[in-house]
């Protein structure tokens, strides 16, 4: 196996004359991108960043304008508005093999009449990159993807996990300072995604190549990501740390996204959030006034509490957690705890909440772009 900096370095040097990534300036920056299609607008103006290094994932919803963006990043689709640039570089109207970027489709897009080894050496030979350095490049990733028992195969002579490697080493072998991953684990079983999904962290530590990675899995994005960015209907919803965007949503729609969560309503003074059933919760940011918060099933503490503003009305034992319903007056709220010492139902309990939160904002339009930060 290659040794990891040594790929690194290589890559970088034989493009851009440096000897290691370190820094953390952007290598790409969509501005203000946005695409109409005949009775279709499938992305209102969109701006995003990636550092150098960086892996950052896109997740939306099915038809959210996911695809669309990748597209018009590698140049396959002409934008309607807004500009692409690529290490500050404006590559908006440069054709796709100009473009220092490669992807990977959900569908792999193999050729199927081409082995594995000439699929893998077509990007090079493309670029007229001299045999030598073909064939030192080619040893490297079949390496780095495990690759070196297939390469005289043919793809359809391939499981769907080799072919989705070989789709990859495809995109790695031209060292793009962009790697585009659409959806890659989509069409594989659940056992093979986790599987190829830890071969793809290791791939990125390895490498160091910044990576745009898009699904519409929150769990996926959440395991693999630096950063997360939200999309919906076409436009950004949010972007932050994994744990900032679960934890302290500023959107409803990042809260729901992210599977359970209670949303309730609170009164704001200074930094304290009043909960409806008596006590507060502490907030990242000053506000005042009328707002919602997110909290998620295991940031409610409960405590057995015959004098408690709440009724266990359900438990299901999940195995690790019991997953609870809790009734406050004619609020629902979702609880989950350790399974150890469960809660019968019809026990009387007081819920408290430890961990800060954000204030959701009141509506999605405008907050194009908000960030939230690790925390
Ligand atoms: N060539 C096209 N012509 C017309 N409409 C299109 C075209 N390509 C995409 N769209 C529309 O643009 C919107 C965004 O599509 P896109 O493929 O970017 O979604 P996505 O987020 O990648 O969805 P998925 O998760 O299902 O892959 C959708 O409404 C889609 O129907
Ligand atoms: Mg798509």
């Amino acid at each position: 196996m290659p040794d990891p900096v040594e790929f690194r370095v290589g890559l970088k040097k034989k493009k851009r004359g440096v000897t290691a990534v370190t820094t953390q300036a952007h290598e790409l920056d969509v501005v203000d991108v946005s695409k109409a299609f005949v009775g279709t607008r499938a992305l209102l103006p969109t701006s995003l960043s990636v550092k150098t290094g960086e892996f950052v994932t896109i997740l939306g919803p099915s038809g959210c304008g996911k695809s669309t963006l990748l597209r018009i990043i590698t140049g396959i689709t002409e934008p309607s508005g807004g500009r692409v640039l690529l290490r500050g570089k404006d590559i908006t109207h440069l054709p796709p093999e100009r473009r220092d970027v490669a992807i990977v489709f959900q569908s792999y897009a193999l050729f199927p009449h081409m082995s594995v080894a000439d699929n893998i050496l077509f990007g090079l030979k493309m670029k007229r990159v001299p045999k030598e350095e073909r064939k030192r490049r080619f040893a490297q990733v079949v390496a780095i993807c495990g690759l070196e028992n297939l390469v005289t195969r043919s793809p359809r002579q391939l499981s769907g996990g080799q072919q989705q490697r070989v789709a990859l080493a495809r995109a790695l072998v031209v060292q793009p300072a962009l790697l585009l991953l659409d959806e890659p684990l989509s069409n594989l079983d659940a056992k093979l995604r986790e599987t190829l999904r830890e071969e793809l962290m290791a791939l990125h530590r390895r490498t160091g190549s910044t990576t745009l990675y898009v699904t519409h899995d929150q769990s996926e994005a959440m395991s693999m990501s630096d950063r997360i960015i939200v999309m919906k209907d076409g436009q950004v919803v949010e972007s932050g740390a994994p744990r900032s965007l679960y934890m302290r949503p500023r959107q409803r729609f990042t809260a729901l996204f992210f599977g359970h969560t209670n949303i309730v309503p609170v009164k704001v003074d200074g930094s304290q959030a009043r909960l409806p059933w008596g006590g507060s919760v502490a907030l990242v940011e000053k506000s005042s006034g009328c707002g919602e918060i997110s909290l998620r099933p295991e940031c409610l503490t409960l405590a057995a509490d015959a004098t408690g503003p709440g009724v266990i009305t359900a438990a299901t034992f999940m195995g690790a957690d019991v997953h609870y319903t809790v009734r406050i007056g004619d609020r629902l709220l979702r609880a989950r705890h350790g399974s150890t010492a469960p809660f019968a139902e019809g026990t009387r309990v007081s819920v408290t909440v430890d961990t800060p939160v954000s204030l959701l904002a009141a509506e999605l339009p405008g907050l194009t772009g908000a960030t939230t930060e690790a925390q």
